[in-house]
């Protein structure tokens, strides 16, 4: 049985105050929680604060970036150690914002995806196509060298420290969400893959969580999904009740 993850990618919203603030009521709310693993990933600076916050809590905190190098003449950018270092267990890499609008490649993010797991950390990796790509078919396609090109030089062992999160760029932020028979069949495929890279305990084991204009309403519908294992959730993870709701998701009988 997988374990569900709900992770809340906090994005470029929030002031320190702001993020204490969010976090105060969510640490409130979820600190009964103990069937489902719940991450949020606020901006860098208000890491440390907000890492004092979720101590003895459910919650784990993660960066929503990193650079692929441990230290060195690399200005202005921050290595999975040191993130580790304000309270970081996690990281997401990949994100769909980060290849269009920063120009990431499968290469890069794979550079990443090592260093990241070198610190002893874990991966949320992104993967997802675009609108065009899924109307021109292209959809398999590009899954799969994203999921090859991310997990590429990667042992079995290192896989037990890594997410995966399926976002359709198209459902991202624009309130449209994959309908649950559309995520189902892009997640078997993902597990379809990682079993043809690994082996079948590994493509079992791995978590494999949706993201993409997840809401309270539409939650509970995509987490009965057989190989559905959690959300990655942007705008919802910015209101207390709204992701308190969701981490709260209705177990329907699979
Ligand atoms: P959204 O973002 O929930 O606002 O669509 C999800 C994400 O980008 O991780």
């Amino acid at each position: 049985m997988r374990r569900p993850l709900i992770a809340g990618n906090w994005k470029l919203n929030k002031t320190i105050n702001e993020a204490e603030e969010l976090t105060t009521a969510l640490v409130a709310e979820l600190a009964d929680v103990t069937e489902t693993d719940i991450l949020i990933a606020p901006v860098f600076t208000a890491l440390s604060r907000v890492a004092a916050l979720v101590d003895n809590s459910p919650i784990q905190l993660a960066a929503q970036n990193c650079y692929p190098q441990e230290t060195g003449a690399f200005t202005g950018e921050l290595s999975p150690l040191m993130l580790k270092d304000a309270g970081c267990s996690a990281i997401i890499i990949g994100h769909s914002e980060r290849r269009q609008l920063m120009g990431e490649t499968n290469q890069l993010i794979n550079l990443k995806v090592q260093t990241t797991l070198n610190a002893g950390m874990q991966v949320i990796l992104c993967v997802g196509e675009t609108l065009e790509e899924r109307d021109n078919e292209e959809m398999l396609e590009v899954l799969s060298a994203q999921i090859k090109g991310g997990l590429a030089d990667l042992s079995a062992e290192q896989m037990q420290n890594l997410v995966v999160a399926y976002e359709p760029v198209w459902a991202i932020g624009t309130g449209k969400t994959a309908s649950d028979e559309q995520a189902q069949e892009a997640h078997s495929f993902i597990r379809g893959l990682i079993q043809g890279l690994f082996n079948p305990e590994v493509a079992e084991a791995c978590r494999i969580l949706y993201g993409g204009s997840v809401k309270p309403d539409n939650v509970d519908g995509l987490m009965a999904q057989t190989d559905i294992d959690g959300a990655l959730v942007g705008g919802a993870s910015l209101k207390a009740d709204d992701f308190c709701r969701i981490v709260k998701f209705e177990r329907i009988e699979r």
